[in-house]
C-alpha cells in the first residue's frame, strides 16, 4: 500500500468550476498549498474568494478555529498560466467535459510538470484510457472522480485506465482516504461505477415525464421521501448541469454502441439548446429565478 502525498505536496486544480472550486476546498482544507487555474477570466479568482467565505462560514459556526480557517484560505492560489504548475506533485484536473479538450490539456501538462508529478481526472464517464493515449506517461494518470458538491460528498471514484500504474492508483486511493473520503478503486469502463448505475434513474424518470405519468416534483418526491433517495433524478439533473450530465449520457451510450439501454433523451439536448442548465444558470427541469414560482421538489 502507498502512503498519501505528503502535506508538502502542492496540488494543482485546473478548472475552476462547481467541481474544481469543491475539490480545491477539499485539498486545501487537507494541508496543501493549491494552485487553482481557468481559462475564463476571474474564475479562478472568484472560485478562491467563494471558498475562503465557506471557510469563513464554518469558522463561525464553530466547525474551524478561524486560525484553521484564514490558514486554509491562505493556501489558496489563483493562477493564470500551466507554466505556474511546474511545482505540483498532483494535477487535477476538472474541465470540461470533452476528451479533446482533455487530451490537449494533458499533452501540454506534461511539457510543464516534473516526472513524478500524477495527474488525477475528475472526468464523469471518458474513458480514462482514451484520455491517456495523448501522454507520453499514460501510467501516470487514473481518474479521481469526486461527487457533487465535493466538499460534502464523500465517495470519490479512483479509475484505473489500461496504462494506469496501479502504485499511482494507489497513492490516490491513500491520499483521497486521507483527505477524508471514502475511495474505491474502479476499472474505466463507461461510467465507472455511479455514473453507470445512475443513468437508468435519470432517463426512466424522464421517460415517465414524456409519457405524461407524472410531473417531475412528484416524481421527485417520490424517490426522495419514499424511495430513500437523497435528491430525486430532476433535482439532481439541476445540480449536475445539463451540460455535464447531457455529455456524461452522450458518452456512456456511445461507448456502448449507442444501446438503446442508455439512449440520451431528447429533453436534455433541449435543455442544453435552451441554455436551461439547471441551478447554474437559474432555469433547469426547476426554476431558480429570483421570484419564480418553483414546483415544490
Ligand atoms: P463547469 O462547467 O462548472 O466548470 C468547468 C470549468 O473548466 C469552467 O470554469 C471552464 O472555464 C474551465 N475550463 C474549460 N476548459 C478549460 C481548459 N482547457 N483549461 C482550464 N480551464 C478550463 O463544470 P463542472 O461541473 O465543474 O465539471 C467539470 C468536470 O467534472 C467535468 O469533466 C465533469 O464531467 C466532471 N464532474 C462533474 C460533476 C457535476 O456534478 N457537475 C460531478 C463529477 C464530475
Amino acid at each position: 500500500m502507498n502512503p498519501p502525498l505528503s502535506k508538502q505536496a502542492v496540488v494543482a486544480v485546473i478548472g475552476a468550476g462547481a467541481m474544481g472550486a469543491g475539490i480545491a476546498q477539499v485539498t486545501a482544507a487537507a494541508g496543501h498549498t493549491v494552485k487553482l487555474l481557468d481559462t475564463r477570466a476571474q474564475a479562478a479568482e472568484d472560485a478562491v474568494a467563494g471558498i475562503r467565505a465557506q471557510f469563513a462560514k464554518m469558522a463561525a459556526k464553530g466547525k474551524l478555529t478561524a486560525q484553521a480557517a484564514a490558514a486554509a484560505g491562505a493556501r489558496l492560489m489563483p493562477v493564470d498560466q500551466l507554466a505556474d504548475l511546474a511545482d505540483a506533485s498532483l494535477v487535477i484536473e476538472a474541465i470540461v467535459e470533452n476528451l479533446a479538450a482533455k487530451q490537449k490539456l494533458y499533452g501540454d501538462l506534461e511539457a510543464v510538470v516534473g516526472a513524478d508529478c500524477i495527474f488525477g481526472t475528475n472526468t464523469s464517464s471518458i474513458s480514462v484510457t482514451a484520455i491517456g493515449a495523448a501522454l507520453q506517461h499514460p501510467e501516470r494518470l487514473a481518474g479521481l472522480h469526486f461527487f457533487n458538491p465535493a466538499p460534502l460528498m464523500a465517495l470519490v471514484e479512483i479509475v484505473s485506465g489500461l496504462a494506469t500504474d496501479i502504485s499511482v492508483a494507489q497513492t490516490l486511493f491513500a491520499t483521497a482516504t486521507a483527505w477524508g473520503k471514502t475511495a474505491v478503486h474502479a476499472k474505466s469502463t463507461p461510467g465507472f461505477i455511479v455514473n453507470r448505475v445512475a443513468r437508468p434513474y435519470y432517463a426512466e424518470a424522464m421517460r415517465v415525464l414524456n409519457e405524461g405519468g407524472a410531473d417531475a416534483a412528484t416524481i421527485d418526491a417520490c424517490c426522495r421521501e419514499a424511495g430513500g433517495f437523497r435528491m430525486g433524478p430532476f433535482e439532481l439533473m439541476d445540480m449536475i448541469g445539463h451540460d455535464v450530465n447531457f455529455a456524461v449520457t452522450n458518452s456512456v451510450w456511445r461507448a456502448f454502441y449507442n444501446d438503446q439501454r442508455f439512449l440520451p433523451s431528447l429533453i436534455q439536448q433541449e435543455l442544453v439548446d435552451a441554455g436551461f442548465l439547471g441551478k447554474k444558470t437559474g432555469r433547469g427541469f426547476y426554476d431558480y429565478r429570483e421570484g419564480a414560482v418553483r414546483p415544490a421538489p
